[in-house]
C-alpha cells in the first residue's frame, strides 16, 4: 500500500478530466469487523467529523438506510432474531444503485436513517450534498453487480470472526437493544451463513484489504492520505464510475 502515496503524482500526468463526479469507495467486512469504526476514524483525521453537512467534502454512507421496509409480520420475525438481515433480499438494490447513481451525477439526495431498535427504516432522512469523497459502508455494498461497478475503490475490513462475534454482542445488547439469546441465535442462523454465502466471496473484487479493522492504523493513515491526495488533485478522480482510473487500485 506504501505507493498510494504517489498516486497524485502518477495520475496528474494524465488527461482525465476534472470535474464534479464524486469519487466513490465502497467499504465492505463482515458484521463489527469495523465498518463504521474505520469510516469515522477516516472522516475524524480528515477532519471532516466537525464540518457543517452542507461543507462537507467526504461524506459517509450506511447500506443499512438501504434496508427494505418489511411487513408487520416480517417485523414480528425480526424481533424475535428470526428475520435475515443479512440475505442480499433483505435490502432495496434499486434504491441503493439509484441514490448511488445520483450522487455520482453530483445530485444532492436524501438517505433514510435506519432504526435498528425497531427493525425498520425510520421516518427521517438526511440531506447528503454533494462531495468530493464518499464512503459508503455496509455488509453486501459488493454483492449487487450493478452497485458493485459505481465503485472506484474498494476495501474490505478482515477481521477475524471470534472478534466479531465478541464485538456484535456486545454493541448490540448496548446499542441496538437486543438480548444476548437473540443476537447468539440470529447469528447462528443467519449472520454467519450469510456471510459466507453473500459477504465473504466479494472479498475478492476488494483493492484494499484492511486486516484487524480499526485497530490497523497504518492502513487507515494511507487511506486517509490517499483521499487527501483526492481533494488537493481533482485530476485524479475519474470521470466515469464505470471507467476509473486504471492503475490507482494497483497503486495501493
Ligand atoms: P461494523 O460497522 O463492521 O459492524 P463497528 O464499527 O460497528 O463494526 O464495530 C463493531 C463494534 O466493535 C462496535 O461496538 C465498535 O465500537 C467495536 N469496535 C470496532 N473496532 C474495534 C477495535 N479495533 N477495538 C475494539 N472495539 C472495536
Ligand atoms: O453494522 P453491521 O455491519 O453489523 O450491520 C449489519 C448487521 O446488522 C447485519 O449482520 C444484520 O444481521 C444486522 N441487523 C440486525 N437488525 C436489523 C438490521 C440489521 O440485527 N434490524
Ligand atoms: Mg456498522
Amino acid at each position: 500500500m506504501a505507493a498510494s502515496l504517489n498516486t497524485a503524482e502518477v495520475m496528474a500526468n494524465t488527461s482525465y478530466p476534472s470535474n464534479k463526479t464524486p469519487f466513490l469507495i465502497g467499504v465492505t467486512g463482515g458484521t463489527a469487523s469495523g465498518k463504521s469504526t474505520v469510516c469515522d476514524k477516516i472522516m475524524e483525521q480528515l477532519g471532516e467529523d466537525s464540518v457543517a453537512n452542507r461543507e462537507r467534502r467526504v461524506v459517509c454512507i450506511p447500506q443499512d438506510s438501504f434496508y427494505r421496509s418489511l411487513s408487520p409480520e416480517e417485523i414480528a420475525l425480526a424481533f424475535k432474531g428470526n428475520f435475515d438481515f443479512d440475505h442480499p433480499t433483505a435490502f432495496d438494490e434499486d434504491l441503493m444503485a439509484n441514490t448511488l447513481i445520483d450522487i455520482l451525477e453530483g445530485k444532492t439526495v436524501r438517505v433514510r436513517q435506519y432504526n435498528y431498535k425497531e427493525n425498520t427504516v425510520g421516518e427521517s432522512e438526511e440531506t447528503v450534498y454533494p462531495a468530493d469523497v464518499v464512503l459508503v459502508e455496509g455488509i453486501l455494498v459488493f454483492y449487487f453487480k450493478q452497485i458493485r461497478d459505481l465503485f472506484h475503490m474498494k476495501l474490505f475490513v478482515d477481521t477475524d470472526s471470534d472478534t466479531r462475534l465478541a464485538r456484535r454482542v456486545v454493541r448490540d445488547v448496548k446499542e441496538r437493544n437486543r438480548d444476548l439469546e437473540t443476537v447468539l441465535n440470529q447469528y447462528t442462523k443467519f449472520v454467519k451463513p450469510s456471510f459466507e454465502e453473500f459477504c465473504q466471496p466479494t472479498k475478492k473484487y476488494a483493492d484494499v484489504i484492511i486486516p484487524r479493522g480499526a485497530d490497523n492504523n497504518v492502513a487507515i493513515d494511507l487511506i486517509v492520505q490517499t483521499i487527501k491526495d483526492l481533494l488537493q488533485n481533482p485530476r485524479i478522480r475519474s470521470s466515469s464510475p464505470l471507467s476509473p482510473p486504471p492503475n490507482l487500485a494497483a497503486q495501493m
